[in-house]
């Protein structure tokens, strides 16, 4: 869609309408859940683990108890009472919220503290001694594996080994056979390394439970506050916590990117002080605290081998991968699929066999593989992928661009059903990437590269052509925990014209109160600024399954269009009353009714809205609104081509990325500039971890990159000007023909940057570099190839 249907005073689809929520944001006025202050209230602080598994001998909690201002200390034994010691995760594994044997990682919550100030409650928390007995540790997942291994979970009494599960996926008989009839393979070990969501605005809650009247009332962090009221009222039922008496209210949030989709011990922690104590209990993480215990993507040990012909045709698709989940399988991915959407990994090419496996082990690390930024491990799969094409045209002597061009899906293939069985939608992939080179200059870079090749400058051009899948549901597909995964809007036009539109997911800097208020202008044309957007209060909103994986515009968006839809049923019904005139002779134009032929006898939808409260039909009932719980017939497919250019230091080895050009493509866009901004964040979200982010640990399990000081994000500085532009291939199936966006530049990204350094070293014999791409490493590869200055 090019051109809006709507004009600007009404702001629907495809005006850069400014972001509703901006002015408060600007100003400071956000209201964020440590912003919550309420009367009498405690502060938590968590004791944690020095050792990565070390058995717990003895805790003494006499001096932090001695503190003036310290009104308890929690432990593992306080809450087994309860039976709240351990608690469920999202991929039905379990996950201690306090230990009463053993810790299992670094920085685990050991004690609570409460008191009356948080400085006296950390002060508490340094008080509490606690005695441990090292265990060995296991920090590398291919050691967790061996038979020798110690086995971490000693608390599954018939567990004798590492291994979480395996999964996998395809047809390995028709992958194997193309493999053996390949002419020409490749194949490379690629790990994505474990790295952390650094959301602005780290997790913590505010729980109040009133005795009085029974009530659980939590501000929290949290990415899905619905899914969380239900998980409350199952896992604490027995204390007495039932649905109705739960409300879980995530106000503004700064940042989530998936990292505040699961439960943290500290939530649950918070929960269980204030139900004991009957007063309000804030929990609010530091920033080390964040860094080092929750929120871990990634950590995917790859083996990836592709197969085809020497005149560039692709084939087959294998991939081996052992993932690292740390001590409990926490992952935020939909139920059935243990290896979340991994198998999108066939990508944005027409591959005739694939087969993927998957195997999910322990470790003595904190749980990972959270969705950060990213529908599901498609960074992961986009990668590897897009590594693997980069392989085998360089590896044939074919430009890449060419290549991926001679494999891509073609528009007429759509809908397209790829080896591992989805069902894309709709592409037009080398539309992307032609414009992509356009924009950029493709001919002439190649051509400066041999210039420059020639005088042994290092220059290098990588491109990533992705495809995504987002929007989960379908909910017979999707569920987490058994919660199907569609979503919600509910709308309700009040006698004046002006709306209220509540939505089950919840915004954490996307600018839902903006696009969401757009789609209901789009379709019903009152004006945007007429329109109050709320999400995030259970009491409130429809039921939803939140917002991460890009889902909220493919489901909740799409809910919004079809409760707008319901309304404008119903108001052309009053319209048709109000006229004096049939149903079917009306039109519509967005915000009025008319008769047909006659443009002047005609509703405004502020019309209508009143007459709905002051003057609708006898036998019809009064009001205008609408709920509609939205489960989708299928995914989004968005995609897009990124062209960067890099040039590498040949004396220190540092990469610098001089052009970035990004043709994204997520079908219909709501908002421009929302779509602009989602972009460029993205993008630097791919950067870093291409560049710089990696949390390691040592052999004893201590976390290197425990800080800022050390875990390096991307700045303004080192972020590049990214170029962008568009191409729209609407979602056939999608209500607005949209298609969600918030991932694809992180999941599309890191790709296109290793590409273009593995095209500036591959004459020097350079086949792969892991990301990320450090200056030490690239130094240590030139040096190797006698190239350093
Ligand atoms: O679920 P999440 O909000 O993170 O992702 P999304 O659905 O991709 O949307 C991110 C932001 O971009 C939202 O404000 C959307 O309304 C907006 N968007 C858009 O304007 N047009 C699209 N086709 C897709 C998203």
């Amino acid at each position: 869609m090019t051109t809006p249907r709507t004009p600007a005073e009404i702001g629907g689809m495809g005006h850069s309408v400014k972001r509703k929520e901006d002015p408060r944001f600007l100003r400071g006025q956000g209201q964020y859940v440590d912003d919550i202050v309420l009367p009498d209230m405690l502060y938590l602080d968590i004791v944690r683990s020095p050792y990565a598994h070390a058995k717990i001998t003895n805790i003494d909690t006499s001096k932090a108890l001695a503190i003036p201002g310290v009104a308890a200390v929690i432990t593992g034994k306080d809450l087994a009472a309860y039976n709240l010691h351990w608690m469920p995760t999202l991929m039905s594994d379990t996950q201690m919220v306090l230990p009463v044997d053993k810790v299992m990682y670094q920085a685990q919550e050991v004690a609570a503290v409460l008191a009356t100030e948080r400085y006296i409650a950390a002060d508490g928390a340094d008080a509490v001694e606690i005695d441990y007995d090292p265990l060995p540790v296991v920090v590398d997942p291919k050691k967790a594996l061996l038979p020798n291994a110690p086995v971490l979970r000693t608390d599954k009494p018939d567990k004798k080994d590492n291994h979480i599960w395996h999964w996998e996926w395809g047809d390995r008989a028709a992958t194997d056979q193309a493999f053996n009839d390949a002419e020409v393979t490749v194949k490379q070990d690629i790990y994505i390394p474990r790295i952390h969501v650094s959301s602005i605005e780290t997790c913590g809650c505010v729980a109040h439970f009133d005795k009085v009247r029974g009530k659980l009332t939590v501000w929290m962090t949290t990415q899905a506050p619905h899914a969380i009221r239900t998980v409350f009222a199952l896992v604490a039922g027995h204390v007495g916590l039932a649905e109705h008496k739960i409300q879980i209210i995530a106000p503004d949030i700064g940042g989530g990117f998936g990292g505040k989709v699961p439960v943290y011990p500290g939530y649950v922690i918070a929960v269980a002080a204030s139900v004991l104590t009957g007063k309000p209990v804030k929990w609010i993480e530091d920033r080390m605290e964040n860094i080092q215990a929750d929120s871990f993507a990634r950590d995917y040990h790859m083996t990836a081998e592709l197969a085809g012909k020497k005149d560039g045709e692709l084939t087959a698709l294998r991939i081996k991968t052992i993932a690292d989940h740390g001590y409990t399988d926490a992952a935020a991915n939909p139920s059935k699929f243990p290896a979340g959407l991994f198998h999108i990994c066939t990508g944005s090419y027409d591959l005739k066999a694939a087969h993927v496996e998957v195997d999910g082990v322990y470790t003595n690390k904190p749980p990972g593989g959270i969705a950060y930024r990213c529908s599901f491990r498609v960074t992961e799969a986009v990668h590897a992928i897009e590594r693997m094409a980069d392989l085998m045209a360089h590896e044939i002597g074919m430009d890449a661009a060419e290549f991926r061009m001679k494999n891509f899906i073609k528009p007429e293939q759509f809908p397209y059903k790829s080896a591992l069985g989805w069902e894309y939608d709709s592409g037009d992939y080398a539309a992307a990437l032609r414009k992509a080179m356009e924009n950029i200059g493709y001919a002439e870079l190649k051509k400066e590269q041999a210039e420059k090749r020639k005088r042994g400058e290092l220059m290098g051009i990588g491109i990533s052509s992705f495809t995504e899948i987002v929007g989960a549901g379908p909910s017979k597909h999707f569920d987490i925990l058994g919660l199907k995964m569609f979503d919600s809007a509910e709308i309700r036009i009040h006698p004046t014209g002006k709306a209220i539109a509540r939505f089950g997911t919840k915004s954490q800097g996307q600018g839902h109160e903006t696009t969401y208020a757009q789609i209901v202008a789009e379709e019903l044309g009152i004006p945007v600024d007429d329109i109050a957007v709320e999400e995030g209060d259970t009491d409130t909103a429809p039921y939803g399954l939140g917002t991460y994986a890009s889902r909220s515009t493919p489901t909740a968006g799409a809910a919004g269009a079809m409760a707008a839809r319901k309304i404008k049923d119903k108001a052309k019904k009053i319209a048709a009353y109000l006229l004096e005139a049939h149903e079917d002779d009306l039109e519509w134009e967005p915000g009025k009714f008319f008769v047909k032929g006659s443009p002047d006898r005609a509703k405004t939808i502020q019309d209508i809205a009143l007459a709905a409260y002051t003057n609708h039909p006898q036998g019809m009932e009064a009001g205008l609104e609408a709920v509609s719980y939205y489960d989708p017939p299928n995914l989004t497919y968005p995609f897009g081509s990124y062209i960067c250019v890099v040039d590498i230091d040949k004396g220190t080895g540092e990469v610098k990325v001089r052009r970035f050009m990004a043709v994204d493509d997520c079908g219909n866009i709501i908002n421009p500039m929302i779509v602009e901004g989602q972009i460029h964040g993205g993008l630097t979200m791919g950067l870093g971890p291409a560049l710089y982010e990696e949390i390691q640990y040592d052999d004893s399990g201590n976390i290197l990159q425990g800080s800022f000081m050390n875990y390096l994000l991307p700045t303004a500085i080192e972020t590049p000007n990214w170029e962008t532009d568009k191409t729209c291939t609407p979602s056939p199936h999608h209500p607005l023909g949209a298609k969600g966006v918030g991932e694809s530049a992180t999941v599309g990204a890191p790709a296109a940057i290793v590409n273009a350094v593995v095209d500036a070293l591959w004459h020097l014999g350079v086949r792969h570099i892991d990301i990320p791409i450090t200056p030490p490493k690239v130094w240590k590869l030139l040096r190797e190839n006698g190239v350093t200055e």
